[in-house]
Order: structure tokens, then C-alpha cells, then sequence
């Protein structure tokens, strides 16, 4: 029996705790959470709605009203100056809004105007529409994604290489397609490429050993929590980043680079502790850190981590 494993199940309603306090602190519905973030978030659910309605096979025409009048509201209440990206994102919605109500000839009434009224105001500060619907066309195949799928591993040897900055920004542009529940990109990739910072996170981390000395790029994979409110969402954070580890996974991969994900299995003392060494706001939750660099030379070995079989995968039921 393991004695320390059996005492360390008392401390689990101490770390519940303690997520319930942060949970209280910095989640959307707590009125310490930082108003710009909840703005934020309340924004992009309620232009997702938009999107999404104009997204179906045959959209109600009239659809929205409710959603869209508090939409306007926050809108007036949010200052662009701290992220314009729920606006633009705004913008696009409406716009297609509007258009498409126009286009089978619908009268918006009296809410036209004050749509209007938002869509001068982001003519006048030049603010770009970045949000709504687009065609795509279905692909009977995808040449190439199975084999990448099939040959993925975790790969724990590096060079010494830290990435550039054009690389980098590549995989984030790959894994900004995650999806994420309603939209809200809660997901955030912290980038470390100063060698004593890394050995320190991942000293903090604790898996690594032997081969963190080799580690000259990490990612920290967290969700804001201000993205998320209610008891029903507790764990949606953990739900939505690692969706979005997994795509940072396959974009590595899709650049040549290799990578392995290490979990982030701590107490919220630790946590806290690399929020600090990462310069990471406490209202992140940490979902896990991803070491990762260019592969070496020539041939190296990962570890097999051999795989159930689909038949005792897949739960078959009639
Ligand atoms: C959430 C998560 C946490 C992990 N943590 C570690 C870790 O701390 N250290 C490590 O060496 N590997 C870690 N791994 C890698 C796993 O060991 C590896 O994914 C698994 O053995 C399957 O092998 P493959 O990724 O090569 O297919 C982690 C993987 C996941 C998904």
C-alpha cells in the first residue's frame, strides 16, 4: 500500500478549493474579473451567435434580435483600445447581417440603425471586418493528412536551434483553426525561448528530466478563465487548450519541427509558481507545456508507446 499516495487524497479537496477560489476571482460571472476581458468574451460568444445563425442551411430570417440589441450594448461599453479583435469580429457578423437580410429582401425595422450606427463608428476608427461566414467546397480526400496523423510521435531530442520568428508565427496561424466551444479561443500559447527561463519552467514542470537540458523552445498551453462562467463549464478550459495543444502539435509537425507535450499534473502552489517564472497572469489556468525544436540529424529513437487496437478503442454500441 502506498501510504504517501493514500495522504495525498486528502489534499484533493484542498486543490478543489483552491481552484473554486480562483474560479471565484477570475471567471466571467465574478465581479473581480477584469471588465475588458469579460467585455471581451462576451462579445465574441454573442457575434459567434450571429455567425453561426447565418451559418445553417436555410437561417430564420429576423433571427438574433435579443442577442444582437446586447451585442450593440456591450459594444458601446467596450473600448477598442484593448484588443479590437471582438470588433472586428462584430463588424463582419453584422455586416453579413444586414447583407444577407437585405439580400432576401427582409426589413430589419428599427433595428437597422443602431447596427448602422456601430458599423460608421468602425468605418470612422478604419476598424476591419473579420467575422461572419465563408464558402468551402467538400473534399473527398486529403492526401497526406492521414500518413502525417499515422507518423506523428514525441520526439525528445533537439538541436540547439531556437525557432524563427516567421516559423513561429506560422504554427500559430495553424493552430489559430482549433476549434474552441462557441468560438472563444480561451487558448493561449506561451512562447519561451531564454534557455535559463526554459530549464526553470520545466524544473517546475518535472517530467522533462533527461532531456530538458536539450529544450530551447517551450510552450505553455493555457484558457483565460474570465472565457468561461457557470458550474456547468468547471472544466471546459481544460477542454478548449487541449484541443489547441493537440493542433500546435500537428503544426509543429507540419513545419518539420518535432515535439512532445508534458503534462502540467500540479498543485495550484506549483502553478502559481510558474505563472510567476513565465510572466503567465494567475487567471490562466496552466493546461500543459509543449518542449519542442527541430529534429535532429540523421536517425534518432522515440519511444514506441505501443497502441490499443481500434476493435478495444472503439466501444461498439447497438
Ligand atoms: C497531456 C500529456 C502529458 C504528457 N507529459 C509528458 C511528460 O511530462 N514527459 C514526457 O516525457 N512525456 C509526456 N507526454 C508524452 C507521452 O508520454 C506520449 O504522448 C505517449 O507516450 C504516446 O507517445 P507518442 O506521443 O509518441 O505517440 C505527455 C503526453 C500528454 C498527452
Amino acid at each position: 500500500m502506498d501510504l504517501r499516495a493514500i495522504a495525498g487524497l486528502g489534499l484533493v479537496p484542498l486543490e478543489y478549493l483552491r481552484d473554486s477560489m480562483r474560479m471565484f476571482k477570475w471567471s466571467k460571472a465574478s465581479p473581480s474579473c477584469p471588465k475588458y476581458q469579460q467585455l471581451h468574451y462576451d462579445i465574441m460568444l454573442l457575434a459567434h451567435t450571429v455567425e453561426k445563425g447565418l451559418s445553417v442551411s436555410s437561417p430564420r430570417p429576423g433571427f438574433g434580435k435579443e442577442k444582437i440589441d446586447r451585442l450593440l450594448f456591450l459594444l458601446e461599453n467596450y473600448n477598442d483600445g484593448w484588443s479590437d479583435f471582438c470588433v472586428k469580429k462584430s463588424f463582419g457578423c453584422l455586416s453579413e447581417y444586414v447583407n444577407w437580410h437585405d439580400s432576401i429582401g427582409f426589413d430589419l425595422g428599427a433595428r437597422r440603425a443602431p447596427i448602422e450606427m456601430f458599423f460608421q463608428v468602425c468605418e470612422k476608427k478604419g476598424i476591419e471586418k473579420n467575422g461572419g461566414t465563408k464558402i468551402i467546397s467538400s473534399r473527398s480526400e486529403c492526401y497526406g493528412f492521414e500518413e502525417a496523423l499515422l507518423t506523428r510521435h514525441s520526439t525528445r531530442q533537439y538541436t540547439q536551434d531556437v525557432v524563427s520568428s516567421e516559423v513561429l508565427y506560422k504554427v500559430g496561424s495553424i493552430a489559430t483553426h482549433t476549434p474552441s466551444q462557441c468560438n472563444r479561443q480561451s487558448g493561449r500559447l506561451h512562447y519561451y525561448s531564454d534557455y535559463n527561463v526554459i530549464q526553470t519552467l520545466l524544473k517546475l514542470q518535472g517530467g522533462a528530466e533527461g532531456f530538458r537540458e536539450n529544450v530551447y523552445n517551450l510552450f505553455v498551453v493555457s484558457s483565460e478563465l474570465s472565457a468561461w462562467s457557470g458550474f456547468k463549464a468547471r472544466s471546459q478550459s481544460y477542454v478548449d487548450a487541449s484541443l489547441l495543444a493537440m493542433q500546435t502539435m500537428n503544426a509543429l509537425q507540419s513545419q518539420g519541427l518535432a515535439y512532445c507535450p508534458l503534462n502540467l499534473a500540479v498543485s495550484n502552489s506549483r502553478e502559481m509558481d510558474i505563472c510567476r517564472v513565465g510572466g503567465i497572469s494567475t487567471g490562466e489556468r496552466l493546461i500543459m507545456m509543449i518542449s519542442f525544436g527541430y529534429p535532429v540529424v540523421g536517425e534518432f529513437k522515440v519511444a514506441k508507446s505501443a497502441r490499443l487496437s481500434p476493435e478495444e478503442l472503439i466501444v461498439v454500441h447497438k
